[in-house]
């Protein structure tokens, strides 16, 4: 069996054939076909890329018929419970697991980046005190480019370590500080004794007490959040991150660009979306009114559906989890009947289960950041904090990948064709 497509234009009656690698044809090979030699040829027409494979990537793995997820291998259910995040993010960047030594080096880099430069505080201070947190960090992140000029060797394989080191590092205090001024608190400065959960969480909640100790629970709770967060290849953000990051600019202003686009409700701001839905569906009786909207095209059940997963999205499945064991020590999130209802019924109701429609990361995550009192606006920022780490591995693949150029997809052009200008006074 040979490894090639022939396609055949009927324009032409000529036949081309085609090589197939990894089940792909080469989009530029599609260039020859023309039907007289000044053409330009042909192109393909994917608007959303929803069948095109704009990389080689060897970080991530997904099945979304089967509902799989895997870095570098390891099924995402064996590193949300084994791994710290830090050794997923080694993992995520440099392909292998760390060993005791390599994590403890790594931890000990990440450890001592925390700090931001003091100005930091007052670019925060422009911001009014009801900006959304999520603007806040996106603008943050794109000024840390200001402080690291060295910052634009992406060429240099020692110098984008020192940034990604900073960025993972500078990620948990950025969204700490915005999470304060939006509260009107004082700024926590990091502390280099906690974990990098324990001490996000210390950023976050503590005030005035010198020996503020995170509940082990939570902690644990958020570097498997963060794990979940991590990276899930070309997704809306992460395609942003390699679109802006193959034109060279330093990954400040990249990671910044990914995180906009992450904010978005149709990709990691629909988390907040759906904490906004549940409340305003406000109790279980009134669930099946709701379902009703949604199959008449006018509200989207929030949190469900996925361009990839046609199954259960295995995070969702392991943050439902993990929320129960976040109530025990925070009480239960009276939403939590509302959003189990809204599965049930959507689990069993034609519309959803012919669209293979199935909660998505965002369904339950919401809940455990409400039940721990974050603001709703904030959970976007909480999103990014962990896939700040997908975004500089693939990033990084990007970079050192011959094969990549810069992002520049074609058009059909549809508009006027040449026309001569008309002055204003005779329009
Ligand atoms: N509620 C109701 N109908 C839906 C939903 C939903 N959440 N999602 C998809 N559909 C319907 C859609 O209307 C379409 O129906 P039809 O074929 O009859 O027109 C069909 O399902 C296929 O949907 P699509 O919009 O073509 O799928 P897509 O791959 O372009 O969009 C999505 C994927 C995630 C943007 C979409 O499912 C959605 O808007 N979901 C709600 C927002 C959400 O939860 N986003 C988080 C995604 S997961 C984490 C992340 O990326 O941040």
């Amino acid at each position: 069996m040979a490894d090639t497509l022939t396609v055949t234009d009927n324009r032409t009656g000529k036949s081309y054939e085609l090589p197939i690698s990894h089940g792909t044809v080469n989009a530029m090979d599609f260039r020859q076909i023309k039907v007289t030699d000044d053409e330009f040829g042909m192109m393909v027409y994917d608007p959303g890329y929803k069948n095109t494979a704009s990389c080689k990537s060897r970080i991530t793995f997904i099945d979304g018929e089967k509902g799989i997820l895997r870095y570098r291998g390891y099924p995402i259910e064996q590193l949300a419970e084994r791994a710290t995040f830090l050794e997923v993010a080694q993992l995520l960047i440099n392909g292998e697991l760390p060993t005791r030594e390599q994590h403890e080096k790594f931890v000990e880099e990440v450890t001592v980046h925390t700090f931001v430069h003091e100005n930091m505080k007052s670019f925060l201070e422009g911001f009014r005190y009801d900006a959304n947190p999520m603007s806040m960090f996106i603008s943050s992140v794109a000024a840390l480019s200001s402080f690291y000029p060295e910052a634009k060797d992406v060429l240099d394989e020692e110098c984008r370590r020192a940034q990604m080191i900073r960025l993972i590092a500078k990620v948990p205090t950025l969204a700490a500080f915005a999470y304060r001024h939006s509260q009107g608190l004082p700024y926590v400065y990091p502390r280099n004794d906690l974990s990098y959960s324990g001490n996000f969480l210390a950023m976050i909640f503590n005030i005035n007490q010198p020996n503020y100790q995170p509940h082990p629970t939570l902690e644990r709770a958020f570097d498997v959040l963060f794990t979940l967060h991590a990276d899930h290849e070309q997704n809306c953000s992460t395609s942003t991150m390699r679109a802006v990051g193959s034109s060279q600019v330093d990954p400040y202003s990249a990671l910044a660009a990914a995180a906009a686009a992450l904010y978005g409700p149709l990709h990691g701001g629909a988390n907040r979306m759906v904490l906004y839905m549940l409340e305003e569906i406000g109790s279980k009786d009134k669930v099946p009114e709701f379902i009703k909207k949604v199959k008449n095209r006018e509200a989207l059940l929030m949190g469900f559906g996925h361009r990839v997963y046609k199954n259960y999205d295995p995070r969702a499945r392991i943050i439902k989890k993990l929320a129960h064991e976040v109530f025990e020590i925070t009480g239960v999130n009276p939403l939590l009947d509302i959003a189990l209802e809204l599965e049930r019924i959507a689990l069993e109701d034609e519309f959803f289960v012919k669209r293979k429609l199935y909660p998505n990361v965002d369904f339950y995550s919401g809940l455990i950041y409400q039940a721990m009192k974050f603001p709703i606006d904030f959970y976007p920022v909480l999103f990014a904090i962990g896939r700040t780490v997908g975004w500089l591995a693939q990033w990084r693949e990007m970079l050192l990948d011959k094969e990549q150029k810069i992002a520049r997809p074609r058009q059909i052009y549809l508009g006027e064709g040449a026309r001569d200008y008309v002055p204003l006074e005779e329009r």
